[in-house]
């Protein structure tokens, strides 16, 4: 299942999650153990090309329990979505709904998906990253770990192909500033059609903050 695919996670480096165990329930086990390996990435660097042939290659980075994923997967069926998170529970029900949907477009890595998009995805090979409500970091000291800071987008900008797009939603209007700011030509946008209402983004709007969807343009 995911020995296999076990996270790894860099010294030194400032990461974009806390380091949560996730306890794992014995159904979580169950679906890791049998539907794991339909959606499992053999370890990169990826070559798509031998891969996925001519397709359309979407990188979601702290996908949760892939709720975005898999609407995604839905409304493009000819293209491939790779979902990256590092929290095992949150997988586990990603790859049960992917299974029962039967959706043959998902890939899956257990992994950091900073790490992932650096040493495994060649340059220029991406049509979209996409991340909705990462991490916000609120206490100033813990800003630095946002996922939307230069030196991440600067790699993410690396990954995608000319004319491909970055695709960002947040609950956190401070870090939604930051989003525009640090994103070339990015603005205000509207919910992707295919994007249901995630798990993180009802904790939002349940606390009543505006939810703002971001894109920016390669
Ligand atoms: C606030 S949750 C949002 C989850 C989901 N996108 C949603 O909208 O419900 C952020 C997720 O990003 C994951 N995450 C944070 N940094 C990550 C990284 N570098 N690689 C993969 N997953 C990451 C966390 O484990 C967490 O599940």
């Amino acid at each position: 299942m995911l020995e296999n695919a076990r996270l790894k996670v860099e010294h030194g480096v400032i990461r974009t999650f806390h380091a949560r165990r996730g306890r794992v329930t014995k159904n979580q086990i169950y679906a890791l153990e049998n539907y794991f390996s339909q959606f499992e990435l053999p370890e990169g660097p990826w070559d798509f090309k031998e891969l996925f042939g001519t397709k359309n290659i979407y990188f979601e980075i702290g996908c949760g329990s892939g709720e975005s994923t898999i609407g995604f997967a839905k409304a493009n069926p000819d293209s491939i979505i790779i979902a990256i998170e590092v929290h095992r529970p949150s997988i586990s029900h990603l790859v049960e709904n992917a299974h029962n949907e039967g959706l043959t477009n998902i890939r899956v890595a257990y992994s950091d998906g900073v790490q992932v998009l650096r040493d495994w995805v060649s340059d220029k090979s991406l049509s979209s990253i996409f991340a909705f409500f990462p991490d916000p970091w609120p206490k100033k000291r813990h800003n630095k770990r946002r996922l939307f800071r230069s030196e991440i987008v600067e790699l993410m900008l690396k990954k995608l192909k000319p004319d491909g797009q970055i695709i960002a939603a947040t609950d956190w209007a401070e870090y939604g500033k930051q989003m525009l700011e640090v994103l070339p030509n990015s603005k205000l946008s509207i919910r992707p059609s295919w994007r249901p209402i995630t798990k993180y983004e009802r904790k939002g709007l349940a606390a009543q903050r505006e939810i703002m969807e971001i894109i920016s343009q390669n």
